[in-house]
């Protein structure tokens, strides 16, 4: 048994050390939104940030997490809601910018590529908050094990929805105070 730490919650699970971090998630704990694309670390839709950085959970074994957060777009909010000193109520109501980007963009069409989308949008403006088209492109093709695939060809939602989420974290305040 192994005790991982998922969107900020202790979760000691059964799964042995060597199973894949994605079929953990759907299959023992029930975190539903990163998909099974590839199994091969080629398309994105299983991405996940490990700590600050997305990881493909459909090839990370659970024994590679170590104490890291694992954060899934189901935890984007309370990561949002902590990096902003938002209280716990208001962390239960608001969205993380990139999903409220992506909603108001109408970004996704199937959007089984999304959640991985979303991961990595995230990933990229935690370290990059006012990308150029250059650098959300990079983000997604170059940067990880393999680009970023979406079938449905949403690319230029994608792109849109980038901005308009650098756009949403920078009216954001800067640091809110607890209430
Ligand atoms: S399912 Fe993991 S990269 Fe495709
Ligand atoms: S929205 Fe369908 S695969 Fe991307």
């Amino acid at each position: 048994m192994l005790t991982l730490n998922i969107n900020g919650e202790k979760r000691t699970v059964e799964a042995s050390p060597d199973t894949p971090l994605l079929y953990v998630l759907r299959n023992e704990l029930n975190v539903m939104t990163p998909k099974f694309g590839c199994g091969m670390a080629q398309c994105g839709a299983c991405s996940v940030l490990l700590g600050n950085d997305e990881i493909r959970a459909c090839i990370t074994p659970i024994s590679a997490l170590g104490n890291k957060e694992v954060t899934t777009v189901d935890g984007l909010p309370a990561r949002w809601a902590k990096q902003r000193n938002l209280t716990a109520n208001k962390a239960t109501r608001n969205l993380h910018p990139v999903q409220e980007a992506w909603i108001e963009q109408q970004v996704p069409q199937c959007g089984i590529c999304q959640f991985g989308m979303m991961i990595k949008v995230t990933e990229l403006l935690e370290k990059n908050p006012a990308p150029t088209d250059a650098d959300i492109k990079a983000a997604l093709t170059t940067s990880g094990t393999s680009p970023h695939l979406c079938r449905c060809g949403s690319y230029a939602a994608i792109l849109d929805g980038a901005h308009h989420a650098a756009k949403l974290m920078a009216q954001a305040p800067a640091k809110a105070g607890a209430k």
